[in-house]
């Protein structure tokens, strides 16, 4: 039986940087931290207004990393211009609106443009496609004419679910869809909202190979991490009364 695979969304961390910015808290060494722990592959979102990673944290990463790199896009011909020469691992395409705060809900598939469909065969060239979409067989279908090696289902239904009945129909959702797509040759992936209560039974689904977690996982290295980072703070203040 095979592991699944966990990738790290680390934009949570250029986020904190941007707010001031600040050469710190720096994407890259975030992922050099996450390489040395055993991380599967590290997920950036390079989104058209910059709020968090920035075109240099791209190259940077693809450039230095041993781990793959999953560059998240929306299908823009600025943005497949930019992925055809970064060649990361894998492109996933995912929709995007400047006014949302994260990604709302999956790609969708129902009328796919030229420009996605030329953008993924042309991107295909130098890295795996994978596009981000609802748990729903005709857009696994569509995913598959259109010639995507992979899909992420979007877990955020499932995360946001507040009662068990739509919980379970949420999860039904996924480990059908999970199952349909790899029968189809696709490579699965899902994320979007999991944390450390709801991922158990995602992770539970051996359709799914990889899993692509970030806002949760930043999160509790806030209180894995502080008291760590109080004490080093606390030591160079008292130590600079006693030199
Ligand atoms: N997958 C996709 C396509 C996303 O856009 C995001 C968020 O940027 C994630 C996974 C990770 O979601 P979260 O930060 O909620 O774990």
């Amino acid at each position: 039986m095979s592991e699944i695979k966990i990738g790290v969304n680390i934009d949570h961390v250029a986020t904190l940087r941007q707010q001031r910015f600040t050469e710190y808290p720096d994407p890259l060494t975030t992922a050099i931290l996450l390489e040395q722990v055993g991380v599967d592959s590290i997920t950036i979102h390079l989104r058209e207004d910059r709020r968090h990673i920035q075109d240099e944290d791209a190259k940077q990463l693809k450039k230095l990393l041993r781990v793959p790199l999953n560059f998240e896009m929306a299908a823009t011909q600025e943005m497949i211009e930019f992925a055809k020469e970064l060649a990361p691992k894998y492109c996933c395409i995912v929709p995007e609106k400047r006014e949302e705060l994260t990604t709302e809900g999956g790609l969708s598939l129902k009328d796919p443009s030229n420009l996605l469909i030329d953008g993924i065969h042309a991107l295909s060239k130098s890295s795996r496609v994978s596009i981000f979409i609802d748990p729903d067989p005709s857009a696994i279908e569509t995913a598959k004419q259109i010639g995507a090696d992979a899909i992420e289902l979007n877990t955020g239904k499932y995360a946001d679910a507040i009662n068990q009945d739509s919980i379970d129909q949420e999860l039904d959702k996924i480990k059908e869809s999970a199952s349909y797509a790899r029968d189809l040759g696709l490579s699965v992936h899902a994320g979007h909202g999991l944390n450390y209560i709801n991922v158990n039974r995602i992770a539970s689904i051996h359709a799914i190979e990889e899993l692509n977690i970030g806002h949760a996982i930043v999160a509790r290295a806030i209180y894995d991490g502080l008291g760590r980072a109080f004490l080093s703070m606390k030591e160079i203040c008292y130590g600079a009364r006693n030199d």
